[in-house]
């Protein structure tokens, strides 16, 4: 095969640098192109000095980042963007201008690049939203039902992407990511797992929401191998498909991940709530990837559990600012 050239957009990030890690000791070049949204160099210091791997600062919201980067790359990776509800409501116009307009341009010069083998859109199962009908479980058909303003926005750009179906130098892909979890070079502490287990290795009171909700979960490192895997396979079979990413054995009430963590952690001051605003409720199948590309999730909630307690042992982690003036916590 020939060594493909990748093109991580958002690649200093939490699932990026994982991703970064497996593709490059599967000897891919790759470049990066990355905001630091989060002054996460720290992140991506180790990487600086592997010969594949290139680093540029520079937004996707501004033609001059990507330019010339575009005309050298085989397969583009985009996994750039403000992630989350929280903060695409918090920061709804910069939201607006990186997650949809940003976005759309990004994605129109990545169509004009004739040599583009492939492009890949890491999207999320948030945008199936709610079910209150029991035992429904999402298919990649499903009606999408976004909740929030950050899922809203996935769907839109899924849409745009599906509308240049008769495009024949085009072919994107759109994988539907379960929420993330495990450790990685740019940690992140919001989602679910990795804030469970943090708080309660560190004993502070944790409330948890609507405990009873469910939701799908998948490790970084078990991302960076999908995403390898829709690399390396050929493009007709991922072209204009639409995918979701994770493993049905892994659909998690917030319950049972706190039994999870029983198992290895001493758990006490924990409060339960009802009637969150985060009204997201939903199982999701993910037969398709299983099928389609043969993969499979090595990685379970207890390995992810078990390597975070030990990073905080060592104390791996510090505080620091973002560009958006928040602090927060990062790799040492
Ligand atoms: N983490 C999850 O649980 C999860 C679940 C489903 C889908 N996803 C998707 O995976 C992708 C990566 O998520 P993550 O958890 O790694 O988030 P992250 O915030 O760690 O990574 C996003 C990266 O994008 C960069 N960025 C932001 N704006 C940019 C811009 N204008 N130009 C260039 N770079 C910019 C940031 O600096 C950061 O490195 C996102 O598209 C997200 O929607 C994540």
């Amino acid at each position: 095969m020939k060594l493909k050239h990748i093109l991580l957009v958002g690649g200093a990030g939490y699932i990026g640098t994982s991703v970064t890690e497996h593709l490059l000791s599967k000897g891919l070049k790759i470049t990066c192109l990355d905001s630091l949204l989060y002054a996460q160099k720290n992140s991506i210091k180790k990487f600086k000095s592997n010969k594949n791997y290139n680093f540029f600062l520079g937004d996707i919201r501004e033609k001059k980042s990507y330019k010339n980067i575009l005309k050298n790359v085989d397969v583009v990776i985009i996994l750039a963007g403000l992630v989350g509800d929280p903060i695409t409501k918090k920061y709804r116009q910069l939201s607006n201008s990186i997650n949809l307009s940003g976005m759309k341009k990004f994605i129109l010069a990545c169509k004009k690049t004739k040599k583009l083998d492939r492009l890949i859109f890491i999207s999320t199962c948030s945008n199936y939203g709610l079910s209150r009908k029991k035992n429904i479980i999402f298919k990649e058909n499903s009606p999408l039902k976004p909740l929030s303003i950050y899922a809203k926005q996935k769907v839109e750009i899924e849409k745009f992407l599906l509308s240049f179906r008769k495009s024949e130098n085009f072919k994107p892909c759109i994988l539907r990511f379960a929420t993330a979890f495990g450790l990685s070079p740019r940690m992140r502490f919001d989602l679910t797992v990795n804030h469970f287990t943090k708080s309660i290795f560190e004993n502070k009171e944790l409330e948890i929401y609507d405990a009873e909700t469910w939701r799908p979960y998948c490790h970084v490192k078990d991302f960076a191998r999908l995403i390898y895997i829709a690399i390396t396979c050929k493009s007709k079979k991922i072209a204009f498909q639409v995918f979701n990413a994770g493993s049905s054995k892994n659909n998690f009430r917030k319950i049972d991940i706190i039994n999870k963590i029983k198992k290895i952690l001493f758990v006490r001051n924990i409060v339960f709530k009802k009637n969150d605003i985060d009204q997201r409720n939903y199982k999701v199948n993910f037969e398709k990837v299983k099928k389609v590309l043969k993969f499979k999730t090595k990685f379970s909630l207890e390995y992810g559990i078990k390597e975070i307690q030990r990073a905080i042992k060592k104390k791996k982690f510090k505080i620091s600012k973002s560009q958006l003036g928040n602090y927060y916590i990062q790799n040492n």
